[in-house]
């Protein structure tokens, strides 16, 4: 859950391009024929006329009503009913994820261990709660190519759900990522599963109308609806719980707020009220407003039960696959750094911030980091519910159990989140941040312990609030894209899975217009024009000095951006300090410099949040390629 109110952050806007912007793109959209137009055409093969095309149930959101809200057969529509296909599991291997080094358990405020120089990392070197506590099925990589229905770029929430669904309706997936399972930032969430959205309900009748901040509000429902019979049917053992979600008030903020909320989420049909103060033990909030009928799971526990599901449903999955081209046809083509294709009827990116888009739908949104901390407190000590302030950026907290880990006596995990900001564009050190969420739990819960976790991970912020699902802007009917999620990824992603099915087999979903990534809200101006001018600065960066003058002046285990003539060098030493890596600094997808992020070990870009690794590997879209290599490193060494 993040802390990003576009309304009163500002807004996502157009990043002009400058320099070469094809230079590091190996995006291609070239059409290699075919006679079908569409995915729901090349779909129409098969015998979907017994689908009903129903919507959501009109039962009041929230309310006790997880079958009152499954009529007809819509994936829309929560169900419990068993899976068609044969219930016994293949065998499968299983792994931990092999992300970045391993926060240690320690007294607080210890700090994080060094940079682990062999380790692979996905998103940064940080470890979140459920990387320890979860094994994801491992998956080979892609050694033939292959024809399929459906290939699903991207095995987080939002791709497997799809993949899931699809697999259900007895389409043929395969499912491509170019790491592990839940690699990207489905690992680093926090897991909240709400209906209570962190734009506020209000902020959504300004931008879309009563009507469509009713069918937002349903649509999170019926995604909660949907995880927990995926529970049921998958038996699935991720600690599904359905829980109560409290907003309250942050120092300095008005209560307005809550009434103004009150009176909008109740017109939204979600089940809200507002008491005397939330349950969080010793620390009183004053007035909340209390939201029924939301939830928390575990993740990756949750995907790896995904993954079984769809693989025993005859789908494919394959891992360590990065896709670097993709060509829309019909069919649908992608392209594998190692030279493997998958040919496709249609063709679903979710890799969070989707790489097969170049600039529209970047202009639509702005990647935002956001920081979280697990910590230790008696069992029982606080209610389980999840709770969120008026915050800007605000601060949201669950808890869950250490049942599962090592540690001796009965504790439960704390998980506080909250300082967003800006990717490549934070203000100070990056690692001050999880000091000030950790100074906020102890001022709030003098009981609480040991810091078990810290961790930092990265949301996309969509301009007028609500996510991108659907056909992806100027390309072919049969490429979908899945993005925009901000801090409601986790319904996001599975709203995703039912309105991306709905789309590929040609059924009408009542969900598909709200959330149309071609879609302009014009309410949404001033956001546009705010996050625009945030987007646009970093470019100035080309201008300045370096941050040292030499690679000499590099810290081991640190990067610097050294100026050398017109070029800018983002240079990492290694741990022991012996090794150097040098890289141009321009980021391939639109030419921006990149920023060094010092608590993840990466290289961010400011403008629309492509990641790599220290030595150039790309981590996140939308750039697909790596930083290039310099070859001369010793030009900006000190004479
Ligand atoms: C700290 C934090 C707290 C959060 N808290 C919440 C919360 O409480 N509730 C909530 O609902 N949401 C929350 N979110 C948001 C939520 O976690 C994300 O929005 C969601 O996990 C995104 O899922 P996804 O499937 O879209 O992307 P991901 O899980 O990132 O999956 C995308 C996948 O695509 C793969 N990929 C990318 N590029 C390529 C390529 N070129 N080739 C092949 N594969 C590729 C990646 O490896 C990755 O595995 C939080 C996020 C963070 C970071
Ligand atoms: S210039 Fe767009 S992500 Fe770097």
């Amino acid at each position: 859950m993040l802390a990003i109110r576009t309304g009163r952050h500002g807004a996502v806007g157009v990043t002009t391009p400058i320099g070469d912007p094809g230079r590091g793109g190996s995006i291609s959209r070239r059409s290699i024929g075919g006679e079908v137009s569409s995915a729901s055409d090349m779909l129409s093969v098969y015998d979907y006329s017994a689908l009903a095309a129903s919507g959501p149930s009109e039962a009041p959101c929230g309310a006790s009503r997880s079958q009152a809200a499954c009529r007809g057969r819509s994936p829309s529509c929560s169900t419990t009913s068993a899976p068609q296909w044969s219930p016994s599991p293949p065998a499968l291997e299983y792994l931990t994820l092999p992300a970045g080094d391993k926060t240690p358990a320690g007294p607080p405020g210890a700090a994080p261990e060094s940079y682990d120089e062999d380790m692979e990392p996905e998103g940064g070197r940080t470890r979140s709660t459920w990387m320890d506590s979860a094994e994801v099925p491992g998956r080979p990589s892609l050694a033939d190519d292959l024809t399929t229905d459906v290939c699903v770029v991207g095995a987080g929430i939002a791709g497997l759900t799809t993949a899931y669904l699809l697999t259900r309706e007895a389409r043929k997936v395969v499912v491509l990522d170019d790491g592990p399972i839940g690699g990207g930032e489905t690992g680093r969430t926090t897991a909240h599963l709400a209906s209570a959205l962190d734009d506020r309900f209000y902020h959504l009748e300004h931008l879309h109308g009563e009507e469509g901040a009713r069918l937002a509000a349903q649509s999170h429902c019926a995604a909660i609806d949907r995880i927990e019979s995926i529970v049921a049917a998958e038996g699935i053992d991720c600690d599904f719980t359905r829980l109560d979600g409290y907003l309250f008030v942050a120092p300095g903020e008005s209560a307005d707020e809550l009434d103004r909320e009150l009176e909008a989420a109740r017109r939204a049909g979600l089940e809200v009220e507002s008491v005397a103060r939330a349950p969080m033990g010793s620390f009183d909030t004053g007035r909340a407003l209390r939201f029924g009928r939301q939830g928390q799971f575990h993740p990756l526990r949750y995907l790896a039960g995904l993954a079984r599901a769809i693989l025993a449903g005859g789908g494919q999955i394959y891992s360590g696959v990065h896709v670097e081209e993709f060509e829309s046809g019909p069919p649908t083509r992608v392209k594998t750094a190692t030279g493997r294709q998958v040919t496709a009827r249609a063709l679903v990116v979710a890799t969070n911030t989707p790489v097969n888009d170049r600039v529209v739908i970047h202009t639509k949104q702005a990647a935002y980091r956001t920081y979280a901390v697990g910590i230790e407190v008696p069992a029982a000590a606080i209610a389980r519910a999840l709770y969120w302030d008026t915050a800007d950026p605000y601060h949201y907290v669950r808890l869950q159990s250490s049942k599962d880990d090592a540690t001796p006596g009965a504790t439960d995990i704390l998980i506080v989140g909250g300082e967003d900001h800006r990717t490549g564009q934070g203000d100070d050190d990056t690692g001050e941040r999880w000091t000030r969420l950790e100074r906020w739990t102890r001022e709030r819960f003098p009981m609480a312990g040991a810091v078990r976790s810290r961790w930092s991970g990265q949301v996309e912020e969509p301009a007028d609030s609500l996510a991108f699902i659907g056909r992806n802007p100027l390309d072919k009917d049969n490429v979908f894209i899945a993005t925009g999620d901000s801090g409601h990824g986790m319904t996001h992603g599975t709203i995703a899975g039912m309105l991306i099915t709905d789309l590929v087999l040609g059924r009408p979903n009542p969900w598909a217009q709200l959330y149309d990534p071609s879609r302009r809200t014009l309410r949404a101006a001033a956001e546009y024009a705010s996050e625009l001018a945030k987007s646009n600065l970093p470019f100035g960066e080309w201008l300045t000095p370096g941050e040292v003058d030499s690679i000499d002046d590099v810290p081991p285990g640190e990067g610097r951006i050294i100026r050398h003539g017109l070029q800018k060098l983002a240079v990492y030493r290694d741990a022991a300090g012996g090794k150097v890596v040098s890289l141009s600094a321009r980021c391939p997808h639109l030419g921006c410099v990149v920023e060094w992020n010092g608590s993840e070990k990466t290289w961010d870009c400011p403008c629309h949040g492509s990641r790599y690794a220290p030595d150039g590997r790309v981590l996140n879209g939308p750039a697909l390629s790596d930083l290039s290599p310099v070859a001369q490193p010793e030009l900006a060494r000190r004479q």
